[in-house]
C-alpha cells in the first residue's frame, strides 16, 4: 500500500485529504507542523508529500529546504492559496513535484498525486538501472592483474569524472569500447546516454545526419526531422570508435563541434548548444594519418587531450589465466552450459599463443570451445589449428638450449628455432611446401606465410 504524508495546519483539510485518500486505498498520516513531519519522513517510508505552503511556524518552503538537504528524496506536491503561486513556482525549483491551489477538486489532487507517483516510480527505476549500469562497468569488470592493465584501471579513475576527451588507441579487441563505457559510467555523465557511433561502419554521405541530424526536408529522404548522437549524447557521452576512418570533410565540422561546443541539423539553419563529453578510438597510427596528410592535425590535437593507450594481450600474457576463467564463467552461465576445465597442457598453449585478435579473440574462442566441448576437460586437440604450433614450441626449446645465467631473450631464442626448424623441414622434403609443412605439423598456407614474414626464401641451393 502507498503511503502519503499531508502536513496541514488546518485540521479540515487534513481529514479532508486522509478520508479521500484512505478511499482511494492510501495509507494516509497527517501532520500539523513542519518540525513534526520531518521527523516522520526520517524515520519512516513515504511514497508522496502533500505539504501546505503557509504554516505558521516552519512553513512549507522551509520543509523542503530540509528535505533537499538531508537528501530525503520524496516526490512532493504543494498545497498553496492562489495568491503565493509564485511561491508555489519558486518550490519547484527546489525540487516540488507539482502545486495544487486552494480551494482545490479533490478529483485533480489525486490526479496530480497519481502523476507523480507515476513520475517517482519511473525516475526509481531509471536510477536502479544506471546504478546497475554502473556496477556493471565498474573498473572491477576490467580483468587483469598485470601492470599495463593495473596502470589503466588507475588511469580510469583519475580521469572519468572529468569532461576531458580522451584518446583510446591499441589494436582491435584490446577492450576500447569496454574502456570508453567503464569512463562514462563512472562519471556524473551516468545520469545521461553512453552514445556509440563507429565511423567506419556508416556510410559517408549518411554520417553526418547520423553525427548531427537532419531537418525534414533537408534531402530526398529526409521525411520527419531526426536528432542525431550529439544531441542524443547531451550531457552524457558520444563514442567515436573508429576516428581515423572519419572523411576530411567531417573532420572539419566536428572540429568545430569540438571547439564551439555547438553546430547545426543537416539543412537546418538553427545553432544548436551541446554539451557532451568526447572519447574517441582508433586502432590506427593516427599521428602518421596526419604526417600522411589523411588526418587533420588540429582535430587530432583536439582529440589527444588525454591520450590512454591499451596494451595488446601479449604483453599482458600474465593475465590469460585470469581471462580465460573470468570468460568460461561468464560464458556457460550465459550459455547454460557446465563449466569446462581447461587442462594444463591447453593453458600453456593459450598462453604462449601471440593473439592477434587481443581479449575478444580470446572471448571467442572460449565460446567456441564450450559450445564445442566434448568431455569436461579440453585437451589441447580441441583447439583451432594455429594453436599447436604454440605447443610444439617450448618441447623443443627444453631440448635444444639451455638457459644461462645472464639469462634469454625469449622471443629471440624462440624465432631462431622456428627458423631453423622450418629451414631443416625444407630441405628434408627437398622443397616441397606440403610435405614440410606437414613434418611441422602446420598448413601449407601457414607455412608460406611464416616464410614470407621471415624472409625465409627456400632455393633447391641451399641444400646443397
Ligand atoms: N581487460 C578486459 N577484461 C575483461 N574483458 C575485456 C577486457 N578487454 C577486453 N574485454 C572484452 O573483449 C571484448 C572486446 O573488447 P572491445 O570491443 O572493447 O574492444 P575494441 O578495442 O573496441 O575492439 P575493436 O577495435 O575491434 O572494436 C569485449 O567483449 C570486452 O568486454
Ligand atoms: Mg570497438
Amino acid at each position: 500500500m502507498q503511503r502519503i504524508l499531508v502536513i496541514d495546519d488546518e485540521p479540515s483539510i487534513r481529514e479532508l485529504l486522509k478520508d479521500f485518500f484512505t478511499g482511494r486505498g492510501f495509507e494516509v498520516v497527517t501532520s500539523q507542523d513542519g518540525e513534526a513531519a520531518l521527523n516522520l519522513l526520517k524515520e519512516n517510508k513515504f511514497d508522496l508529500l502533500l505539504l501546505d505552503l503557509m504554516m505558521p511556524g516552519m512553513n512549507g518552503m522551509d520543509v523542503l529546504r530540509e528535505i533537499v538537504s538531508e537528501n530525503l528524496t520524496i516526490p512532493s506536491i504543494m498545497i498553496t492559496a492562489y495568491a503565493s503561486v509564485s511561491t508555489a513556482v519558486e518550490a519547484m525549483k527546489l525540487g516540488a513535484f507539482d502545486y495544487i491551489t486552494k480551494p482545490f477538486v479533490l478529483e485533480d489532487v489525486y490526479l496530480t498525486v497519481r502523476r507523480a507517483l507515476d513520475v517517482s516510480k519511473l525516475q526509481e527505476e531509471n536510477f536502479r538501472l544506471k546504478k546497475e549500469l554502473k556496477k556493471k562497468f565498474s573498473t572491477h569488470k576490467i580483468i587483469g592483474n598485470s601492470l599495463p592493465v593495473q596502470e589503466v584501471i588507475r588511469f580510469i579513475d583519475k580521469i572519468a569524472d572529468t569532461d576531458s576527451t580522451v584518446l583510446l588507441t591499441g589494436e582491435s579487441g584490446t577492450g576500447k569500447e569496454l574502456v570508453a563505457k567503464t569512463i562514462h559510467y563512472n562519471s556524473s555523465r551516468v545520469r545521461s546516454n553512453f552514445v556509440p557511433l563507429n565511423c567506419a561502419a556508416i556510410p559517408k554521405d549518411i554520417l553526418e545526419s547520423e553525427l548531427f541530424g537532419h531537418e525534414k526536408g533537408a534531402f530526398t529522404g529526409a521525411v520527419t526531422t531526426r536528432i542525431g548522437r550529439f544531441e542524443l549524447a547531451s550531457n552524457g557521452t558520444l563514442f567515436l570508435d573508429e576516428i581515423g576512418e572519419l572523411a576530411p570533410s567531417l573532420q572539419v565540422k566536428l572540429l568545430r563541434v569540438l571547439q564551439e561546443k555547438e553546430f547545426e541539423r543537416v539543412g537546418g539553419i538553427k545553432t544548436i548548444k551541446v554539451d557532451v563529453r568526447i572519447i574517441a578510438a582508433t586502432n590506427r597510427d593516427l599521428e602518421k594519418a596526419v604526417k600522411d596528410g589523411m588526418f587533420r592535425e588540429d582535430l587530432y590535437y583536439r582529440l589527444n587531450v588525454i591520450p590512454l593507450h591499451l596494451p595488446p594481450l601479449r604483453k599482458m600474457k600474465e593475465d590469460i589465466p585470469l581471462l580465460i576463467e573470468h570468460f568460461v564463467a561468464e560464458i556457460s552461465k550465459n550459455k547454460k552450459k557446465e563449466s569446462p576445465r581447461i587442462s594444463r597442457e591447453t593453458m600453456d598453449c593459450l598462453v604462449n599463443y601471440k593473439w592477434p585478435g587481443n581479449v575478444r579473440e580470446l572471448e571467442n574462442l572460449i565460446e567456441r570451445l564450450i559450445i564445442l566441448k566434448e568431455g569436461d576437460n579440453i585437451t589441447p586437440d580441441e583447439l583451432p589449428e594455429r594453436f599447436i604450433e604454440n605447443r610444439q614450441m617450448p618441447r623443443v626449446v627444453t631440448k635444444s638450449k639451455s638457459l644461462s645465467s645472464e639469462g634469454v631473450d625469449l622471443n629471440l631464442v624462440l624465432d631462431e628455432i622456428e627458423n631453423n626448424m622450418i629451414i631443416q623441414a625444407l630441405e628434408m622434403s627437398k622443397g616441397v611446401k606440403s610435405k614440410a609443412a606437414s613434418l611441422l605439423g602446420l598448413n601449407r598456407t601457414t607455412l608460406i606465410e611464416k616464410m614470407k614474414k621471415k624472409s625465409i626464401e627456400f632455393h633447391t641451393k641451399t641444400v646443397e
